[in-house]
């Protein structure tokens, strides 16, 4: 198959690289020019475990090549993918489809043969009737079939879960997507992942409705380890006896500062304003956002309140652990560190940080903290560290090395990496987040 893939970040160069590497010709697309020539001399626009060496591989192997020209990269091609973003538009929070709607009618303008064109951004209900629109208004005199494909690959893990994905979602309206789409799927077909065929309107609300049901068990397990401070219970333990029931399941179950990243806060707010417009409230996902929005800074107060509270923090000075939304990414959208690290400054609290790969994106977002070199460096002289992220980097810190450091022993564990009796033992003043 040949295959092209219009936009080359996140998504668009995993599942490239990946189509790539199952045999395919694949045409990376993109409008952006420094990526594309930074591609052309093998250099990765992101950081992803096993990336850099798959685009190679599949590059010397002829399967892969990368293009800013679309006319020039569908040309011929089986399916086209459009993995542009979707960000939320500013001020209401729809989402923002001028990207993909650009696309469809780029492509609208240049088809020059029979070819099924696949929606793989987040995009909310109806998008796929708009982008058939849009390119039947362009007159292409061949057979065309716009399809629903939506991506669940997790940052950091992206090349596992596109390669083994718990299943695959096509949405399309007729045989001819359909079949393209089995011949683009068939080597993970063969590896017997589950491809679920559904029309074209679910398959966009199955990704929305996935995001906001994963968002709000992270923000149910958040609330109830606030409840187990109150209460003197273990979060963890809570999570463990919870998520052994087979009906609940243990993923998503770990408290920590509030979900952040690519996806989920412009995902649950897109499918708010799908909800609005359709007259048919969620409320349960309006909650999780509200909550989720809260909680980040209240996640800055707890780091607050370890060096003294509000009124004595000004002139003080706290390490920041990680600042990316999760390891093993240099995302930092809507990394929840980001409101931490801005709590912290408007209290006149002095930040350093250190991200083993985010602190480049990191540093406009954040001007008043200081990036460090390593760990050990932000947290000489500091009055707390706050482990933000956890990367594994700070899963096993020279504690003594710590102490010895900062000016008081004390460990703010946002993500509960830590043991809380070993760090008593240790001689730290030592708190978490839903643990006594
Ligand atoms: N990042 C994730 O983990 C993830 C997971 C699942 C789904 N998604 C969805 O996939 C979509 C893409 O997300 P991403 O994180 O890969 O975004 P991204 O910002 O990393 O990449 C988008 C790319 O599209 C390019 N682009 C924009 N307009 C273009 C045009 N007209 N022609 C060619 N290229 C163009 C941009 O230059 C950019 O390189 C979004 O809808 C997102 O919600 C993302």
């Amino acid at each position: 198959m040949k295959i092209a893939m219009v936009g080359s970040g996140y998504v668009g160069l995993v599942s490239g690289a990946c189509f790539a590497d199952f045999g395919h010709d694949v045409v990376c697309i993109d409008k952006d020019q420094s990526k594309i020539d930074r591609l052309h001399d093998g250099i990765m626009p992101i950081y992803e475990p096993g990336l850099a060496e798959l685009v190679d591989g599949n590059v010397k192997a002829g399967r892969l090549t990368f293009t800013t020209s679309l006319a020039e990269g569908i040309k011929g091609a089986d399916a086209v993918f459009i993995a542009v973003g979707t960000p939320s538009r500013r001020g209401d929070g729809h989402a923002d489809l001028s990207f993909v709607y650009a696309v469809a009618k780029e492509i609208g303008e240049s088809i020059a043969n029979d070819m099924v064109v696949v929606t793989k951004s987040t995009v909310p209900v109806g998008t796929g009737d708009e982008v058939e629109r849009i390119i039947a208004e362009c007159k292409p005199a061949h057979k065309l079939a716009v399809v629903s494909n939506p991506e669940f690959l997790r940052e950091g893990a992206a090349i596992g879960d596109f390669k083994r994905p718990d299943r695959i979602v096509i949405g399309a309206e007729d045989e001819f997507g359909r079949e393209v789409m089995r011949q683009v799927y068939r080597p993970l077909f063969l590896n017997e992942s589950p491809i679920l065929f559904v029309n074209r309107r679910s398959s966009e609300l199955i990704k929305y409705a996935a995001n906001a049901f994963l968002a709000t068990k992270i923000t149910f397990i958040n609330e109830m380890a606030d409840l187990c401070e109150k209460v003197g219970a273990n979060v963890q333990d809570v999570s463990r006896g919870i998520g052994m029931d087979g009906r609940i399941g243990s993923k998503f179950l770990h408290a920590g500062p509030g979900y952040g990243g690519s996806c989920f806060p412009k995902d649950t707010l897109a499918l708010l304003k799908t909800a609005e417009d359709y007259d048919s409230p969620t409320r349960i996902v309006e909650a999780v956002v509200k909550v989720n929005d809260s909680r980040k800074r209240a996640m800055g107060r707890k780091v607050l309140d370890a060096i003294g509270g509000l009124e004595s923090a000004r002139g003080k000075k706290v390490a920041l652990l990680g600042l990316t939304f999760k390891p093993n990414t240099d995302d930092m959208r809507d990394s929840p560190a980001i409101a931490v690290a801005q709590t912290l400054t408007d209290a006149g609290v002095e930040v350093a940080a250190y991200d083993p790969e985010g602190m480049k994106l990191a540093k406009p977002l954040m001007p008043e903290v200081t990036m460090c070199s390593d760990a050990y460096e932000a947290i000489k002289d500091a009055d707390a560290v706050a482990i933000v992220t956890e990367w594994d980097a700070f899963r096993a810190l020279d504690l003594n090395r710590v102490k010895s450091l900062a000016k008081a022993p004390v460990i703010v564990d946002l993500r509960n990496i830590y043991r809380a009796d070993e760090m008593a033992a240790k001689g730290f003043t030592y708190t978490s987040v839903g643990r006594p």
